[in-house]
């Protein structure tokens, strides 16, 4: 496995005439990486022949008062999981690289990156779209994959290579889960003991009212009634939002059907954890 951290020589390796037919999968990724990011990976193994996983938490993407110095980092174990996982190359830029003095060019998109995350994170997904297609431009991918833990992340990059015929294929992958039902993600790390547990709330309102629509109950009203009750029962949940949302365009809807996504965000202490369900989709 190859470690790379200069921008110039990804890319000189990405477009090298020796690269020839080889398909580049790609991962980009803010590191500490679990077992969610490893099953984005093993996909990525199976449909390139040149595997890059990227590491670079990206400031622009982080609000003035959330954690991007915080940010769990752990570079060592990270390249263990990747070599395990059969990566070729871990790109590494630093954000000086990333972003050198007089950096002013931004890719926003516009309606989809609007509710939601967009609307308690501005700014966000800006700082996520500019990156990814700067990262897209480094490593010139044909394929790249991401999760559906990010729902909105992953909406918001489809519709960015779309409009913006970005030739590279975008995978979304399931979201892996502890075995007690929490979504798994870099920021659990920051998780007490006693929140951890409270963390639970999340996947048990989704669990809930998946239960509830399986049971043939459409009535968001009466779905979401059911989701805060669940998060309300939790004493240290603290909600920034829970939403029903048509899956694909991401508007509001009063009547649920089997693409209706259901997106929260909550604030357990001090750490804001997010999880989702598509109603008619295998959890
Ligand atoms: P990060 O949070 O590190 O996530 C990297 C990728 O892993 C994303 O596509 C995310 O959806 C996926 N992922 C995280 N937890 C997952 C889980 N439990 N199951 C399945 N997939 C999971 O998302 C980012 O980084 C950044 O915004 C990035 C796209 C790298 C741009 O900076």
């Amino acid at each position: 496995m190859q470690i790379i951290n200069s921008i110039i020589h990804m890319q000189a390796l990405a477009i090298a005439p020796e690269r020839g037919e080889r398909r580049i999968s790609f991962v980009p990724t803010m590191g500490f990486l679990h077992e969610g990011h490893a099953s984005l990976l093993r996909e990525g193994r199976k449909r390139g022949d040149v595997l890059v996983l990227s590491i670079f938490v990206n400031p622009i993407q982080f609000g003035q008062n959330e954690d991007l110095d915080s940010y769990p980092r752990n570079m060592e174990r990270d390249c263990q999981i990747a070599e395990a996982c059969g990566v070729d190359i871990v790109f590494i830029p630093s954000a000086a690289e990333m972003y050198p003095h007089g950096f002013q060019t931004g890719v926003t998109v516009r309606d989809i990156a609007l509710p939601l995350c967009g609307a308690s994170r501005p700014g966000h997904f800006d700082g996520v779209a500019t990156v990814v297609t700067k990262l897209f431009n480094i490593v010139r991918p044909d394929v790249a994959i991401f999760g559906r833990k990010d729902y909105q992340q992953l909406a918001v990059i489809r519709r960015m290579t779309g409009d913006l015929n970005m030739p590279v294929e975008i995978v979304g992958m399931p979201i892996v889960r502890e075995v007690d039902g929490l979504a798994m993600s870099s920021r659990n790390a920051y998780l007490t003991p006693v929140e951890r547990q409270g963390a639970l709330c999340l996947s048990r309102s989704i669990k809930r009212v998946r239960e509830l629509f399986a049971g043939g109950e459409l009535s968001v009203a009466v779905l979401m009634e059911e989701a805060l009750t669940v998060i309300k029962r939790e004493s240290l949940a603290d909600i920034d939002y829970i939403e029903f949302r048509d899956g694909t365009l991401l508007h509001e809807v009063t009547i649920a059907d089997g693409s209706t996504l259901l997106a929260l965000a909550v604030k357990i202490g001090q750490t804001r954890l997010i999880d989702n369900t598509v109603l008619g989709e295998e959890s």
